[in-house]
């Protein structure tokens, strides 16, 4: 049997920030499907790990490669155009904004001719992926303050996977959270892999 090749690759990545060593010698590959869980101290590096894959560090040496070809990221935005979403502890959402406009944060839907905003389409296609990945909240037009920890870490992962089309990276995603609220997420996480997502 001959196994997929690895979606993201990394060799020998090392990270200094002056004299602190964050990282030594770290290789891992991946492969589609995988969930992979790095586990370690406070300030073991996985955190400045997770920044690398996703463009906000970059490796002092080290290679990188996205099904094979070498990459290497400018800052965030190219990672994420690239198909890498990552889900961090201290939520990315607007408080304030219904979950449809943080599920589109940044990449709103719009409408010719004027380019206004397609509320009614981002908010159908917030609904249908919500449904899908079982996130219970009452309704796509609900305002994320009003929603529970879980809830709100359950819309992070949701967008995260629709935007995703390589890896979707999540640094300590339920740290913020109690114990059925993390049972959620872990479900959620291993949902996607049944989904193929
Ligand atoms: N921006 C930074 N500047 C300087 N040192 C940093 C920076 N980010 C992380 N570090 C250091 O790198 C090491 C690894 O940190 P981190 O990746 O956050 O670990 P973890 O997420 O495993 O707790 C720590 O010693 C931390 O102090
Ligand atoms: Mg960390």
């Amino acid at each position: 049997m001959t196994l997929a090749s690895p979606v993201l690759s990394l060799s020998n990545i090392h990270k200094a920030f002056g004299g602190v060593v964050a990282i030594e010698n770290f290789s891992l590959d991946l492969h589609p499907g995988e969930i992979v869980a790095l586990v370690g101290d406070n300030g073991a590096g996985k955190s400045t790990l997770v920044k690398i894959v996703s463009g906000v560090h970059k490796p002092t040496t080290g290679d990188i490669r996205l099904d094979g070809a070498p990459v290497s990221f400018s800052d965030a935005s190219s990672a994420r155009s690239m198909g890498i979403e990552v889900v961090y502890q201290d939520l990315a959402l607007a408080d304030q904004q219904p979950v449809y406009m943080n599920m589109f944060l940044g990449r709103e839907l719009t409408k010719p001719p004027f380019g206004l905003l397609d509320k009614t389409r981002m908010r159908r296609e917030c609904q249908e992926l919500v449904d899908e990945l079982d996130v219970r909240i009452p309704s796509a037009s609900s305002t994320i303050r009003d929603l529970s920890g879980g809830q709100r870490q359950g819309i992070a992962i949701a967008r995260a996977t629709h935007w995703a089309s390589k890896l979707i990276l999540l640094d300590e995603p339920t740290a913020a959270l109690g114990v059925a609220e993390t049972a959620k997420v872990e479900e959620l996480v291993a949902s996607l892999k049944e989904k193929d997502l």
